[in-house]
């Protein structure tokens, strides 16, 4: 079976991981096309290394530019890769513009898709990701669940019939670099002179949080108002627009920080009091290891994480500061992402439905 995956943003990379390791394992021909999406090493080359996915076997380069720009770059380039190594499966992940391109470009070409993470909605339109997943989950052939809450999502929209239930691939490789990373102390926590447990994870990126003024200044001043420091794991993204605003990240509590590789992310985030973040994959990140989370948005895909007590929704500096002080939730033995065997499922299927 030969299987090409396109990645492209960093969520992307770590999912990729526990799902290469898999394909080795099972013999699968697996070609990786990274398209260039994220190209700071920071955000990319580091997840290969410390990852052991290796390097990919083609890069797009596509770089950033608007929706449009970014998106048609990508559509462009991978007709050329998949006309070359026409696979039995073209295997996309997530919801960024890398994943849309690629969804949409194989279906026209008449090689079968696989949708790693379907289902996911936030019901929120103004969000790319929105308009990136349900493209995608409606133009794949095959729609890989991360939970029962994302099959009931599709069943919902008409795509039972492509649905299978295999787990959540984070949950894979989140437990393998708790286990290396849990008995060493955090990287991060000894270079700023932190005490352990005495500090905040702070990630913000989302355009909804970064693009207009005034929400920033919002959002910024409502870390810095926090009652211990907040490391802020500055995404390009979050410098650039803070920049341009003329905001300035370092207020009060924030400590600005460039982001971190994934082992020296979960070690930082183990030894923390909470997370504050708008990113997905932190949130259900925070759940799996234990830490409470708040989330700096109106709603969230991983609403498990909401109802199990473990994630609070805030939308402005008061409910930040409500959110991170908040006494610890009561621990759960709910597992709605799985039980980190996800990735072989996927190749199982992936063979079933061959
Ligand atoms: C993208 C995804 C988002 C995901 C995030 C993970 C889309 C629509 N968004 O958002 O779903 O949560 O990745 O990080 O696909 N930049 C750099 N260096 C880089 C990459 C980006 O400086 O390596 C800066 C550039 O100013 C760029 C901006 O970040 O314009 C935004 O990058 P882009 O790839 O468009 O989206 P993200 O915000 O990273």
């Amino acid at each position: 079976m030969k299987i090409v995956s396109v990645v492209g943003a960093r969520p992307q990379f770590v999912k990729l991981a526990p799902i290469h390791k898999a394909f080795v394992a099972a013999g699968v021909d697996h070609v990786i096309v990274h398209t260039g999406q994220h190209y700071d090493p920071m955000l990319s080359d580091v997840f290969f290394e410390d990852l052991g996915i290796g390097t990919p076997d083609v890069h797009l380069g596509v770089g950033s530019g608007s929706h449009g720009v970014q998106t048609g770059a990508m559509l462009a380039a991978l007709d050329a890769v998949f006309d070359e190594h026409r696979p039995d499966w073209v295997l996309v992940y997530g919801d960024t513009n890398s994943t849309v391109a690629a969804a949409l470009s194989a279906v026209k070409m008449h090689i079968r898709v696989a949708h790693l993470e379907a289902g996911l909605r936030s019901f929120n339109r103004r969000m790319p990701e929105e308009h990136n997943r349900v493209l995608t989950d409606h133009a794949a052939d095959l729609l890989l669940a991360p939970t029962q809450v994302a099959v009931d999502h599709l069943a919902a929209e008409g795509l039972a019939e492509r649905t299978v239930l295999v787990g959540d691939v984070m949950t894979d490789v989140l437990f393998t670099v708790r286990d290396e990373v849990s008995s060493r102390p955090s990287p991060l926590v000894e270079d700023l002179g932190l005490a352990a447990g005495g500090h905040y994870i702070a990630t913000i990126h989302r355009a909804e949080n970064t693009d207009d003024p005034a929400r920033l200044a919002e959002v910024v001043a409502g870390l810095g108002a926090l009652d211990r420091p907040v490391v802020l794991l500055a995404h390009p993204r979050v410098v650039a627009k803070a920049e341009a605003h003329g905001i300035s990240l370092s207020q009060g509590a924030v400590v600005v920080h460039p982001p971190l590789a994934y082992p020296e992310l979960v070690a930082a985030m183990l030894s923390s009091a909470g997370v504050v973040t708008d990113s997905g994959g932190l949130q259900k990140e925070a759940f799996l290891l234990g830490v409470p989370c708040t989330t700096v948005r109106t709603e969230t895909e991983w609403v498990e994480t909401v109802e199990l007590g473990w994630n609070v929704l805030a939308q402005d500096a008061e409910e930040i500061a409500r959110g991170a002080g908040r006494p610890r939730p009561e621990p759960t033995d709910a597992a709605p992402y799985g039980d980190g065997r996800a990735a072989e499922r996927v190749v199982q299927v992936l063979q079933d439905w061959s």
